[in-house]
């Protein structure tokens, strides 16, 4: 689809942009419980990066602790998004609590491919966030077995024990092209690193950024909207300066953004990160329209539909023991 020019202000909405799967079934996961068991439902970490998801399920009863040993005894807890090491799974089991994972699928994917790895014996880089809580979890499968690479310029630097039996996984939430230059910089280094069976930075993450490289490449501006600590959201003001927006800005809401960014600006970019409620996008939409930028325009660049099952024990045919 190509993008009209024209000299009027005008907004292009990158979609696809907002909830992905994971987060929408995690976001559920929690109002379910809610609805199941009754307040509180302890959540482990913020469900999902994004502060007005969690301040919405707070007052509807949610309470979002550090670590599950802040959870009393006998109480269901959810493990968010993000998954968790099992340190944590078990930390939660012998603490007699009723434990319901939202870890995203696709993250339970990356664990998995951990643990298959550390078994045969190979070392594994992990291209990611050291502090980031998805690291945390698929470090935490094989300790031992990895190392958190964070960055391209971290690649010439990390050292390996056997460079003929090393293996590289990342992230899921990664900028796409700055994880193919870390690769790069590894291979370079390591001629024989394997690479993953599959992509482990996930189709949200790729078709948000895809959505607005196209956007970016037409906006004078962009504005993101999403949280400061979600990772994916990040990655979306990155990739929209490095496909040639003028600037980038992130909002976690519409009253964030500023007179002078619309200084001299014709063509704003509008995206959301894959945490954010649809809402948050209206209002910025309804802000800008405001500002004068009335004409709005969807760049699409691809159909999402895939959907993922509730946690067992929230499913409607669940009994609600867990
Ligand atoms: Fe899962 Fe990707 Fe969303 S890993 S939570 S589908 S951003």
């Amino acid at each position: 689809q190509d993008i009209p020019t024209s000299g009027h202000k005008r907004v292009l909405v990158a979609a696809p942009r907002g909830y992905c799967a994971g987060v929408d079934r995690a976001v559920l996961a929690v109002q379910k419980a809610l609805e199941r068991f009754g307040a509180p439902v302890y959540v482990r970490k913020q469900i999902v990066h994004n502060v007005h998801v969690v301040t919405e399920l707070e007052a509807a009863g949610a309470v979002f602790v550090d670590e599950v040993d802040e959870v009393p005894e006998g109480a269901h807890v959810v493990f968010s998004a993000h998954g968790v090491a099992p340190a944590v799974v078990q930390a939660a089991a012998d603490r007699g609590l009723q434990a319901i994972d939202a870890t995203c699928p696709l993250v339970t994917k990356v664990h998995r491919e951990a643990v298959r790895f550390a078994r045969g014996g190979r070392e594994i880089l992990l291209i990611g966030h050291a502090r980031h809580e998805e690291i945390e979890g698929i470090t935490g499968e094989a300790p031992e077995h990895v190392t958190v690479v964070d960055s391209p310029a971290a690649a010439d630097t990390v050292q390996v024990r056997d460079p003929a039996n090393v293996v590289w996984l990342s992230q899921t939430t990664l900028s796409v092209d700055e994880t193919m230059q870390t690769v790069r910089r590894l291979r370079e280094r390591f001629p024989l690193l394997a690479d993953p069976p599959t992509d482990d930075i996930c189709y949200a993450t790729q078709n948000r950024q895809v959505a607005i490289k196209k956007v970016a490449a037409d906006a004078d501006l962009v504005i993101v909207v999403g949280s400061a600590n979600s990772s994916n959201s990040m990655r979306l003001v990155e990739v929209a300066r490095a496909g040639g927006a003028r600037a980038a800005q992130r909002v976690d809401y519409a009253d964030e953004i500023r007179q002078e960014w619309l200084d001299g600006v014709t063509t704003v970019g509008v995206t959301s990160g894959a945490s954010v409620p649809e809402v948050l996008v209206r209002e910025v939409l309804a802000q800008l329209a405001e500002a004068g930028y009335r004409d709005v325009e969807e760049v699409h660049t691809a159909q999402e539909d895939l959907v993922f099952a509730l946690p067992k024990q929230l499913r409607d045919d669940a009994d609600g023991v867990s």
